[in-house]
Order: C-alpha cells, then structure tokens, then sequence
C-alpha cells in the first residue's frame, strides 16, 4: 500500500468491483486504450486475474483510492518487457469526474517513487519504465509530459481496437531521471 496523506494506492479487492465499473466503463475514459471488463463480474475475474498475477511477480495492479474515499477511481499497471522487470511498462486510467484535479499526478508520483526509489519490482529494480499513449490522446500524452517522461517517438498502427488502426507516442522514464528529478538518491532499506 502507498499512501501520500491522502491518496492511497493499494491492491485491487473483490469489493472494488462496482466502483471501477463506474468510474471506467465509459466510452470517453476507453477511448484511446485498451477495453476494460463491462460488467462486475467481468471486473472480479479481472481482480482475481491480478491478485493472482501480483503473488507469481507477473504484474501489479494499484487501485487509486481519492482522499476520504475508500474504493478506486481508477488503476496503475506495471507489466515487464525484460523478464527482469529492469525494462517494464506502465499504463493507467482514471474516471472521468476525477481529471484536471491533480489526483492522477499526485498517484503517479507515489507509484514512480516506489518504483525507482523503492526497487519492489524485480530482483534490481526498474531502469527504464515505458509508456505508449495513441497519438491524438491528449490527456495521456499531456501528463507524461507533466511527469517529465521523454518524448522517443511514433510507434505506427501500434493501437488497434476493432477496425480502428491508430499511431501511439513512446514516452520513457529512467531510473536517474527520476531520482534526479526529485533531487535524491535511491532509499536504503
Ligand atoms: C490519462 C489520465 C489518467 C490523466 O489524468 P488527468 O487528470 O486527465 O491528467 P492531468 O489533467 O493532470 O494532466 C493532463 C495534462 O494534459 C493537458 N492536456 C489536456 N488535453 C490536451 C491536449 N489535447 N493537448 C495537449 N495537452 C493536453 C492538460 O492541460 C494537463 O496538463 P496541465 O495540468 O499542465 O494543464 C486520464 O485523463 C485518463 O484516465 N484518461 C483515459 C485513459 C487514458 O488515456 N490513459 C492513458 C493511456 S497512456
């Protein structure tokens, strides 16, 4: 569990399911990423599939829990391109009523100082963390700028949903970037 004092990120629980139904399964929330589960049961599978996946070393899933609330409005992942987890990839999302307020920001820097200052993932920690935001997705290209991610470049018809074919930005964060960002040296547990 992280927690800044008043957002939290933690685990996802069986009881979330409702709320991140609510909070996701809404066409201008899945509109540039992949389709989330449409139903609360369909949303169960998938926390079980995470609990799951999280005790193996596979993958992590936070629930991003607001201030005074006590249920997700949303969700961080973390997947490995390097077994290793030295390379691995992020991808988020967040309600609708909940953007432009400063509460993802706020959880992206909780997730990126565990991440790098806190080496939970993989044997030596996380060096490079990638990002892929389709082209025309503002919002997600907008605040990894604002996270200072850098801009690689155009990965070509890398999104596709249904028919639709769609170009996505590469952004990266690398392990110095970050401490040097926040202007420390990686915790010594
Ligand atoms: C991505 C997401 C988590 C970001 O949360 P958010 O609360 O919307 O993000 P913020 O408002 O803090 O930051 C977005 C930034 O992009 C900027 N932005 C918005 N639309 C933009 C556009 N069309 N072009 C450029 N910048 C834009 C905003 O101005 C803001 O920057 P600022 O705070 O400096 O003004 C949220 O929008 C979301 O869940 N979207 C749907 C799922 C998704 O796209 N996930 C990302 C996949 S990479």
């Amino acid at each position: 569990m992280l927690n800044d004092g008043g957002v939290m990120l933690r685990e996802l629980r069986l009881q979330d399911a409702p709320s991140l139904l609510a909070h996701l399964n809404d066409a201008r929330v899945l509109r540039y990423i992949a389709p989330c589960p449409s139903t609360v049961e369909d949303f169960r599978r998938f926390i079980r599939w995470t609990r799951a996946e999280r005790r193996l070393g596979l993958h992590a899933c936070f629930g991003i829990i607001p201030p005074q609330q006590t249920t997700p409005a949303g969700i961080i992942q973390l997947w490995p391109i390097e077994r290793d987890f030295s390379t691995a990839e992020w991808g988020f999302v967040l309600g609708e009523s909940h953007w432009g307020t400063g509460l993802f920001a706020r959880s992206a820097r909780l997730f990126l100082d565990a991440v790098f200052f806190d080496a939970v993932f993989g044997p030596r920690g996380v060096f490079r963390l990638e990002a892929r935001a389709v082209d025309a997705n503002g919002r997600g290209n907008g605040v990894l700028r604002k996270l200072a991610a850098t801009r690689e470049g155009v990965l070509r018809g890398a999104f596709r949903k249904g028919e639709e074919s769609r170009d996505q930005v590469m952004w990266s964060i690398l392990a110095s970037d970050w401490r040097a960002l926040r202007g420390r040296d990686r915790r010594v547990n």
